[in-house]
């Protein structure tokens, strides 16, 4: 077999678990968490969503132009290092997480042009010792054959506290009622979309947050990745 194909080989085979859900459900810190418990590789899929809305932000380029935005999307110059993420050499870890960029991100994803343009990106991601992919549509479109799909989720209100709290730990002060309103906009919007709209896999195991801790929440994980791989 030649070298190339070794290699692809080994990392088709390298491990799946595709954690998808709903915005503020926790599905980012548990899944950076089941990474490092596992020394697996992560992808934060939203934030490349999120990186196409900034730049279309900051180019010009209006949310329903599903050309340009597929451009943008293919030209994209992002690097994700241990310290953060990078856009055209720029740090851009904060500047993405704001709720104008989250807005724009759920915006620019329900374009087919601009999920197609991801797609290679987001799968190459995957390599040996394995990946941990969390999303709208990981165990449903980019990764189906994902040997263990979770779908967490938590109640609109328990997830809008979630964000406040998110916020006052930077000394931003939110208001529940309007992060809460934009969270059922961003539902509405990320589960109604004709394209890879957020729903479980039918394989997936759902894991309402709710009333859950974080440690909870990785072990549930942890135990059933291990469980699939026994
Ligand atoms: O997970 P997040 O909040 O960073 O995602 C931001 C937006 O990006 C989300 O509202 C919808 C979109 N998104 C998507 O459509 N598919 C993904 N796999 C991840 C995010």
């Amino acid at each position: 077999m030649a070298a190339s194909s070794a290699i692809a080989t080994a990392a088709g085979a390298a491990p799946v678990i595709a954690i998808d859900g709903p915005a503020a459900s926790g599905k980012g810190t548990v899944a950076a968490r089941v990474a490092d418990a596992l020394g697996f590789h992560l992808l934060d899929s939203g934030a490349l969503y999120r990186l196409v809305a900034l730049k279309a932000l900051g180019a010009g380029v209006p949310f329903d132009d599903a050309s340009r935005l597929g451009e943008l999307a293919t030209a994209l110059d992002v690097s994700f290092g241990p310290t953060g993420v990078t856009l055209e050499g720029n740090d851009v870890t904060q500047a993405i997480r704001g709720e104008a960029v989250a807005e724009g991100a759920s915006r620019v994803a329900v374009h087919p042009a601009v999920r197609r343009a991801l797609l290679d990106r987001q799968r190459a991601f995957r390599a040996p010792p394995g990946l941990v992919a969390d999303g709208r549509d990981m165990g449903t479109v980019v990764f189906p054959e994902a040997g263990t799909k979770i779908f967490i989720t938590a109640t609109p209100e328990a997830r809008a506290e979630r964000r406040r709290l998110q916020y006052a730990e930077r000394g931003v002060v939110a208001d529940v009622a309007a992060l809460l309103a934009e969270i059922r906009a961003r539902d509405a919007r990320d589960s109604a979309r004709a394209v890879a709209p957020l729903v479980p896999a039918r394989d997936a195991a759902i894991l309402d947050t709710t009333d859950l801790k974080v440690d909870a929440a990785v072990d549930f994980v942890l135990q059933r990745y291990a469980q699939r791989a026994a």
